[in-house]
């Protein structure tokens, strides 16, 4: 009887695609041109079990958007895995802009869709990323990306009224302020 539960238990947690992460995911990540669920354990095991990752499962939100620790790392990460095809300050290149209010898939203007564009891609290049960058590690990409947005207030969707009203649109070309280790995440320091 034990086992059985144990196993209604354990078939109900992959139903809801919690996968891994047990009861902690309470968002559904789908992709973002198919629908179908996304596969969190298709990214290997580094970065899952941060702070952040856990609570953007639990939330949707991405908390990295309110640590500017962790923007320099994002930065980077940006540079090196996004801007060939996206741009520099992400004006668009041979993908789209991501710094403006126009998105092809609309969902990108929040947090939980911006994640699952990444992780699973989109059409033609634009492939998933989670064997390139892990969850972690994206969560810093997105809150680089909605640094460099260009665009009205009123369109960051991802922002909640507080942020809305402190909200500055991105200069088009300052760098991340340089990070305070004693204050920057383990998960946000550059890896060797
Ligand atoms: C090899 C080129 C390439 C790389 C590398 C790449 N992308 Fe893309 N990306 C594209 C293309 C092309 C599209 C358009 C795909 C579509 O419309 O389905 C796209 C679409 C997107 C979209 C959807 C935009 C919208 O308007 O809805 C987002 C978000 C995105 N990329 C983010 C990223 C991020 C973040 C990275 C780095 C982790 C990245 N991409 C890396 C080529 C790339």
């Amino acid at each position: 009887m034990i086992k059985r539960n144990l196993l209604m238990a354990g078939l109900a947690a992959a139903a809801l695609g919690f996968g891994a992460f047990g009861a902690q995911a309470a968002i559904e990540l789908h992709n973002t041109v198919t629908g179908e669920p996304l596969n969190l354990d298709d990214a290997g095991p580094e970065g899952r079990d941060t702070e952040a990752f856990k609570q953007f499962l639990e939330t949707g939100k991405n908390p990295y958007n309110k640590e500017p620790n962790c923007l320099a790392n994002g930065e980077q990460l940006f540079l090196s895995m996004c801007s060939g095809c996206h741009g520099h300050v992400a004006e668009g290149k041979i993908g789209p802009g991501l710094n403006d209010n126009y998105w092809t898939y609309p969902d990108n203007n929040t947090d939980k869709g911006l994640f699952e564009t990444i992780f699973g891609g989109a059409s033609g290049q634009m492939g998933p990323m989670y064997g390139a960058v892990n969850p972690d590690q994206m969560l810093q990409i997105m809150s680089w990306v909605r640094h460099l947005y260009k665009d009205g207030v009123e369109d960051a969707n991802w922002l909640d009224d507080a942020d809305k009203a402190n909200f500055k649109p991105y200069d088009g070309h300052s760098h991340a302020p340089k990070p305070d280790p004693a204050k920057t995440p383990e998960a946000c320091k550059p890896s060797e």
